[in-house]
């Protein structure tokens, strides 16, 4: 029963730091090799929170009561999509999770009274002791990294990059308290952020989550957020407005080899201390409760196997005694273990496995029988549940009523409010960075005729990146967001309000020549592994966007660019082609602030000044991986460069737009793991076409699913029923030429099952309706059946039937009457390799 778990006065009030109640943190093991060793690098931490004597006991009571199934249950963290309210009672797990893109009933518009019924059920499931015994309460976890971004309506904040340059720790305190609060409105416990990866390269798909290269500010932002999603340690701590807050991911994400997401750091110890982790120093020094382990290694290591960095460093040097949480089957990936069998990640000292997709049961039933084998002691076993106990008791969940009864529950006016995005906006307005600025031509009178074009104008998906609704933050339209404002929102309403006039243009065209034309542009969103790339080069083999930046100044139009982005990027030819240029980041739902800043007063004064620095270095050539306080330091702009209203512009219109010698044509990527941006997959089937915007899609004759081939989501399943169509496209045609002259192949990964038609049509369209394909449906019946393979289409065989290159807007369809069933996970223009291609024409 529930009752006999009721935490004494005493031990609520000894959680608050009363000293005379404290018991010294967990030292040391005398004498042990690793600790030792941890003591010449590693501080030991004076932590916040310290541990409470009574509220020890009673984990030492409750421990004594549990079974093994109880114990193992409450380190298994299954996903939303994999498990129901029956298993959470028949398992009783200690926590669960919702991924990114899953939502309650998998609905992307389900309502907080969605979230939170499913909250309750799963609560209430956990604490009934009718299958499993056990009445301790499950918490939910969720990655509200920019604001509770699964939740559609909510405040979306600037993500990390852009919080970076604002860098302001007070404000974002602000922001974690109100993303806190909109957590608590549906009923969720636990939150995965703040991210504290100091990210030394931003070929990293990932840099965006990151606050700077700089470990100075994460250290303090760490520390900010920390305290605003969790309360100060000694005040409000885990209160009714609060959350459990995850510092991730542990350790030196931020630092793999060549941005590698999920690679190898190899810093020597000392600077993985120095530079990496100092986010854990001041987010643990707030009292962050929870740690996330990182998919990657160090030296060679995965760190959810390590048991140095883990045990010996985290736990016992730094003194952290809240739990350490894994990633996304992140301990599938450590040597010898598989998703569903991995003693060794407990044994490195991990305590809650995140354990998404089926892999949970075996796992479960795996822990179990190897703590029966003696493969993991039962000591360690009692330790991780321990300090999940530790946090749950310090979180008040045995106390709080179910989620749907807390103070904040249901109160969906939150979700969204004025208060909540006047936060958000001050936040926006305060991460923009200006880098050019020619003869004061910011901020924009608004009584001038004012264009404003390009895709990321009025695109609040755009603007807000990955984790945005969905995991890859694509896939969504500006009614996803209800409440939030598009930049170009944001410019029309300082514009109408002064009497000046606004044109929204797609593509850059006029109805009359405007005084100034303000181009929003910049990366499509993406999150984890696909936002990955080779060099720093913006729109590389593809520069429809400095194409518009000319077109509009050889009309003799000033530009402003509003540059989108999740990291800084060698857009030289683009800052050539603009006379003012500002660096918006990821601003999220609040595009209203930027036009605050950009936007003088109806009389020209000033209306805000920018404020925003860069955390990161601007780089000077596609390959330069400049960090501040590197020793040949010479990036195109440097860490803190940011100009204010009425500073002269010191970057050069010429800077230089030739990439490096040693730079040949790169492959061209179309899709590896998701379809690279500009392009989208859409389905064709009769008359109608549809563009995919979830993991599946649906379209008369033929079907589309996500599937896994080598991780996560990597691969696509294209399931044709009759004849229909499959397509990569973009809205603007790419100059391609460079490929075909340089000799490529288009290579495909792929595979197929069963009956191969007479017609399987790969092919390309271009501009004025040129389209060119090629029946490949011998070639494929040459390959093993259900065996992947890489097919390669020498391009002057699609010259050869009328593509013209210079305008290619789809790159890719494959096509047949069908039925058929066919797959791939890997699409490039490889150059050099039309030789050896499967289908060569060039010799003909
Ligand atoms: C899931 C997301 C999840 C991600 C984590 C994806 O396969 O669809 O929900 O957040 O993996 O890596
Ligand atoms: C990410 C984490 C996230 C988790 C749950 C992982 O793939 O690396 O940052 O918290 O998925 O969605």
């Amino acid at each position: 029963m529930r009752s006999e778990f009721k935490p004494s006065l005493l031990a609520l009030s000894c959680a608050l730091a009363l000293s005379a109640c404290s018991q010294p943190q967990p030292q040391a093991t005398a004498g042990s090799s690793g600790t030792d060793r941890a003591a010449a690098i590693w501080p030991q931490l004076t932590l916040p929170v310290v541990q409470d004597v009574a509220m020890e006991q009673r984990i030492s009571a409750m421990l004594a009561n549990m079974t093994l199934q109880q114990k193992v249950a409450q380190m298994i963290q299954p996903e939303i999509r994999d498990i129901t309210v029956e298993d959470m009672r028949k398992y009783g797990f200690g926590s669960f999770l919702n991924g990114g893109g899953a939502f309650p009933n998998d609905n992307k518009h389900a309502t907080p009274a969605d979230w939170i019924a499913l909250a309750d059920a799963m609560y209430q499931a956990s604490i009934d002791d009718s299958l499993d015994g056990s009445t301790i309460p499950t918490m939910w976890g969720t990655d509200a990294v920019h604001g509770h971004n699964n939740v559609i309506g909510a405040t979306l904040f600037p993500h990390n990059i852009g919080l970076g340059a604002a860098n302001n720790p007070a404000l974002i305190e602000q922001i974690a308290r109100v993303t806190a609060r909109e957590v608590m409105v549906t009923g969720i416990d636990w939150v995965f952020a703040p991210t504290v990866a100091v990210v030394r390269d931003d070929r990293w798909g990932r840099t965006y989550e990151g606050y700077s290269e700089d470990p100075a500010i994460v250290h303090d932002y760490a520390a900010a957020i920390v305290t605003g999603l969790q309360g100060a340690a000694d005040k409000d701590f885990l209160g009714d407005e609060r959350v459990i807050s995850t510092v991730k991911h542990f350790v030196g994400d931020g630092g793999t080899v060549g941005g590698d997401d999920q690679g190898d750091n190899i810093a020597s110890e000392a600077d993985l201390f120095r530079i990496h982790a100092q986010g854990y120093v001041g987010g643990l020094q707030a009292g962050a409760q929870s740690v996330m382990a990182s998919f990657n290694s160090w030296q060679g290591s995965k760190i959810h196997g390590d048991k140095y960095l883990l045990t010996d460093v985290l736990k016992n040097r730094m003194g952290f005694d809240g739990f350490i949480v894994g990633d996304w089957n992140g301990h599938g990936q450590i040597p010898g273990c598989s998703n569903d069998n991995c003693p060794q990640a407990a044994l490195a000292g991990l305590d809650i496995y995140m354990v998404p997709t089926q892999a949970w049961r075996p796992l479960y039933e795996n822990l179990i029988s190897q703590v029966e084998a003696g493969v993991i002691p039962l000591s360690r076993i009692d330790d991780a549940v321990r300090r999940i106990l530790r946090v749950k008791l310090r979180a008040g969940l045995f106390d709080k009523p179910s989620p749907a009864n807390r103070p904040l529950s249901g109160k969906t006016e939150l979700i969204g409010s004025a208060e909540h995005r006047a936060v958000a906006r001050e936040a926006v307005q305060q991460s923009l960075v200006l880098l050019k600025n020619n003869d004061n031509l910011l901020p924009l009178k608004p009584t001038q005729r004012i264009l404003v074009t390009g895709e990321g104008a009025d695109n609040i998906g755009m603007q807000s990146g990955g984790w945005t609704i969905s995991w890859q933050g694509t896939g969504n339209t500006n009614s996803d967001f209800p409440g939030g404002s598009s930049i170009y929102a944001g410019i029309k309403q300082a514009v109408d309000a002064a009497g000046g006039k606004v044109e929204l243009s797609g593509d850059g065209s006029y109805q009359q020549k405007p005084d100034v034309a303000v181009v929003v542009f910049g990366e499509q969103p993406y999150a984890e592994g696909n936002g990955d790339l080779d060099n720093l080069e913006y729109q590389r083999g593809n520069k429809t966007d400095l194409a518009l930046l000319r077109k509009l100044q050889a009309d003799g139009i000033k530009v402003v660019s509003l540059f989108i982005s999740g990291r800084p990027l060698w857009v030289n030819p683009e800052l050539n082609a603009s006379d003012a240029f500002v660096a918006v980041w990821l601003p999220g739902s609040e595009g209203g602030g930027v036009a605050d800043v950009i936007m003088a007063k109806a009389d020209g004064s000033v209306n805000k000044d920018f404020h925003g620095k860069l955390s990161f270095s601007w780089p000077a050539t596609p390959q330069q991986h400049a960090n501040v306080a590197d020793a040949d330091y010479q990036p195109l702009l440097p860490y803190s460069f940011g100009l204010t209203y009425g500073q002269a512009s010191t970057l050069s219109n010429s800077l230089n737009e030739q990439v490096a010698a040693d730079n040949s044509l790169d492959a061209l990527v179309l899709f590896e793991r998701a379809v690279k941006p500009p392009y989208q997959l859409v389905l064709h089937s009769g008359d109608s076409s549809q563009t995919m915007d979830s993991s599946v899609a649906q379209l008369g004759n033929i079907a589309v699913r996500t599937f896994d081939n080598k991780v996560q989501e990597d691969a696509r399943r294209l399931s044709f029923s009759g004849a229909a169509k499959v397509s990569l496209t973009s809205a603007f045609p790419a100059d391609l030429r460079s490929y075909h002259e340089a000799g490529s192949a288009l290579v495909v990964e792929l595979q197929y099952s069963g009956n191969v038609p007479d017609s399987v049509l790969l092919g390309m369209n271009c501009a004025k309706n040129c389209a060119a394909s090629i029946n490949i449906a011998s070639q494929l019946r040459a390959l093993p059946d259900g065996q992947w393979h890489s097919l390669s289409v020498d391009l002057s065989c699609l010259a050869k039937q009328g593509a013209d290159f210079s305008q290619i807007f789809t790159p890719l369809s494959v096509q047949t009457d069908g039925p058929l069933q066919l797959s791939f996970s890997d699409i490039r223009l490889v150059p050099a390799q039309a030789a050896n291609a499967s289908l060569r024409c060039q010799a003909e």
